[in-house]
């Protein structure tokens, strides 16, 4: 993987603070989180007991709470390399009032992991993509779990779309092939490394996602999100294109085609779960 560009992550290898993505990451939990529980639920179907779980990357905690709440007999642990991600991870906790089960842990894997172990579930969303060497980590993973955990990747299918397809000629299929090229969201098929790691019986389910959201947020998710690819696109994308996506920024009027009455926001993650013998 020659870039780690992910989800909306702008600068690959790079551990500076990234001001916009924990709204980003909130605003797409909140218009396309359905996966979350739909995962979760497929994990409890799995695995075979859970009283240890860990979230790695947690972010602002969307999974963890998911987690939280789909497994309430659960201890978790969410480890973040950010001091911000895991403040956020435990504001979380404690507005979904799932605080007493949630430590949260600060800790770049790609230097150190914390003490781990007797794991029963590990749980990895939109983030194994994002270490320096995911298939250490796949190692890590399977040795921190018991003898019969599940680990659980997720990975985001694509980039969320907010523009109908035929928008100016299918402006955004077109930026979004750009910027796959730039390697944003970049992650193999996940099943060959995890098996390489020892993992067994692994499943990958697709777990397609349409959010309806009220328009006001429909448009701030759209806007944060368009206005994070435009940076990535200069130099990169043809003019015409780039100046279509600064006219869909820039449009607040009431036919805008950001936010309007019925706005769907198209997504999707396919996540796999393996299992250690
Ligand atoms: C794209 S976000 C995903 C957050 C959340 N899991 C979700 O699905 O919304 C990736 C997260 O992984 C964290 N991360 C990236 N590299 C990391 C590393 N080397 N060690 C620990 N956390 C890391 C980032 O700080 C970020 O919070």
């Amino acid at each position: 993987m020659t870039d780690h560009a992910t989800h909306q992550h702008p600068a690959p290898h790079t551990h500076q603070h990234d001001a916009g993505l924990p709204a980003l990451l909130d605003l797409d939990a909140q218009v396309l989180g359905d996966y979350l529980d739909g995962a979760a639920a497929w994990s409890a179907g799995l695995v075979h007991r859970a009283g240890t779980i860990v979230d790695i990357g947690s972010g602002t905690g969307a999974g963890t709470v998911a987690l939280a709440r789909r497994f309430p007999a659960a201890e978790l642990l969410a480890v973040d390399r950010s001091p911000d991600m895991v403040a956020r991870t435990l504001g979380a906790a404690r507005s979904a009032g799932v605080a007493g089960r949630v430590r949260a842990v600060e800790a770049d894997l790609d230097r150190a992991w914390p003490a781990l172990g007797g794991v029963d579930l590990i749980w990895a969303s939109s983030s194994l993509h994002e270490l320096a060497d995911p298939q250490r980590a796949m190692r890590d993973i399977f040795a921190a779990l018991n003898p019969g955990g599940l680990a659980v990747v997720v990975e985001m299918d694509g980039l969320p779309r907010f523009l109908p397809d035929s928008f100016h000629g299918g402006l955004e299929p077109r930026l979004h092939a750009l910027l796959a090229r730039r390697g944003w969201n970049a992650h193999p098929d996940w099943q060959p490394g995890l098996e390489r790691a020892g993992f067994a019986d692994v499943q990958r389910r697709a777990f397609p996602t349409e959010g309806r959201p009220a328009p006001e947020l429909a448009a701030r998710y759209a806007r944060a999100f368009l206005a994070r690819m435009g940076p990535a696109l200069e130099g990169v994308a043809a003019a015409g294109d780039l100046a279509a996506l600064r006219r869909v920024l820039a449009d607040r009027g009431t036919d805008s085609p950001l936010g309007g009455p019925g706005t769907v926001v198209r997504g999707g993650r396919t996540a796999w779960a393996a299992r250690k013998p």
